[in-house]
C-alpha cells in the first residue's frame, strides 16, 4: 500500500536534489548568503508583490487574447455564409457604419492594441522559460519522471507559445500595414496566390491548442468552476477543453478551405478589389448611361 507514496517521495527527492544543483538555487547556499537574501526581502517587502503582480498580470492578458480570439474566428469565418457577409462586417471594423466612409487606420490601431497585448503576455511568459540548456534539461527529466498530464500540458504551451511568437508577428504585421486590404477577394488572394495558406494553417494549429490549454490552466489556476468533488471538475474542464480545441480547428479549417477555393477560383484575376453586388450593379449602370451619353452626337 505504501509503494506509490515511496515512489512518488522519490520522485520529489529526485527533483529537489537537481533543483538545487541549478544556478538559481545555488548562490543562495551558505549561511551569509542565506541571511543577506533575507534581509534583502524585508527591506523592500513590496518587491514580495510583484512575482504575483506578474502572475496576474499574464493571466489577464491571455484571458484578453482569448476571448479576442474567439470573437476573430467567428468574424473571419463569416465567409461560410457569404461574400458579403464578410465584406460588411470587415467594413464594419473600419467604421462604415457611424463615418462618412470606412477609415481602414482603425482596424490598424486595433491591430496595434492586440500586439501590445500580444507582446505583454510573451514578455511575461519569457519569465518561465528555461534560460539555459541546462534548466530545460532538468525541466524534460522532471516531465517524464513525474509523468504527470498537466505538466505534459504546460511544455506543449511553451511549444505552440514559442511557434506563435513567429506566426502570428507575420500576421498581425501584415494586418497593421495593409488593413484595406481586407475582403473577400483581397483575404482569399493573400491566402492563395500570396502563398500565406501553409503561414495560417500552422498558426491556427498553435493557436487553438494553445488558447485551449490556456484557458483550462486558468480555470484551475483561480478556481474557476470549482465544485465538490475536485476530481470531476478537472474531468469535466479536460472534456470542456478538447471540445473548444477541436470546435475552433473544425471551425477554421473550413475557413480556411474557403478561402484558398475563392483564391484558386479568382487567381487570374488576383489583385482586383471586391466590389458589393449593388456597387457593382451601380457602377455598371452608370458606365452604361456614360457610353450612352458619348455615343449621342451633339443635335441628336
Ligand atoms: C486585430 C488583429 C487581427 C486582425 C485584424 C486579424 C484579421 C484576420 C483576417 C482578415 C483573416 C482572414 C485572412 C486574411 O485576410 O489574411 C485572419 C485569419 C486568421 N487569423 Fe487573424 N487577425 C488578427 C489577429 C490575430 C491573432 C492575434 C491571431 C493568433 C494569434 C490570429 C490568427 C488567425 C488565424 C489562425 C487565421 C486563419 C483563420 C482560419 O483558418 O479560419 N489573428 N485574421
Amino acid at each position: 500500500m505504501r509503494l506509490p507514496v515511496l515512489a512518488y517521495n522519490k520522485r520529489a527527492l529526485a527533483m529537489a536534489s537537481s533543483l538545487e544543483q541549478t544556478p538559481v538555487a545555488s548562490p543562495v547556499a551558505g549561511a551569509p548568503a542565506r541571511n543577506a537574501a533575507a534581509s534583502r526581502t524585508r527591506v523592500r517587502p513590496a518587491m514580495q508583490r510583484w512575482p504575483a503582480r506578474l502572475d496576474l498580470l499574464q493571466s489577464l492578458s491571455g484571458l484578453l487574447l482569448a476571448l479576442f480570439l474567439i470573437a476573430h474566428m467567428f468574424f473571419v469565418s463569416s465567409i461560410l455564409v457569404s461574400q458579403q457577409a464578410f465584406y460588411t462586417i470587415a467594413r464594419f471594423f473600419e467604421g462604415a457604419a457611424f463615418l462618412a466612409e470606412p477609415r481602414p487606420w482603425i482596424v490598424s490601431c486595433v491591430v496595434g492594441v492586440v500586439m501590445a497585448l500580444f507582446i505583454l503576455h510573451a514578455w511575461l511568459a519569457l519569465r518561465k522559460f528555461p534560460a539555459s540548456f541546462r534548466q530545460y534539461r532538468i525541466f524534460a527529466e522532471h516531465r517524464e519522471q513525474l509523468g504527470h498530464s498537466d505538466t505534459g500540458l504546460w511544455w506543449i504551451q511553451l511549444w505552440t507559445g514559442f511557434a506563435l511568437f513567429f506566426l502570428a508577428s507575420v500576421h498581425l504585421i501584415g494586418m497593421l500595414t495593409q488593413p484595406a486590404l481586407i475582403g473577400p477577394y483581397e483575404s482569399a488572394d493573400r491566402i492563395w496566390t500570396g502563398n500565406m495558406w501553409p503561414i495560417y494553417l500552422l498558426l491556427l494549429f498553435a493557436v487553438e491548442i494553445h488558447g485551449s490549454i490556456g484557458l483550462y490552466r486558468l480555470a484551475l489556476k483561480w478556481g474557476w468552476l470549482q465544485g465538490a468533488d475536485p476530481l470531476a471538475v478537472r474531468r469535466r474542464l479536460r472534456i470542456a477543453r478538447t471540445c473548444f480545441s477541436l470546435f475552433f480547428l473544425a471551425l477554421g479549417l473550413v475557413t480556411l478551405l474557403a478561402y484558398v477555393q475563392l483564391g484558386i477560383a479568382h487567381a487570374d484575376r488576383a489583385g482586383e478589389r471586391y466590389v458589393p453586388h449593388k456597387a457593382a450593379a451601380r457602377q455598371a449602370a452608370q458606365g452604361r448611361a456614360l457610353e450612352f451619353a458619348l455615343s449621342r452626337r451633339p443635335g441628336e
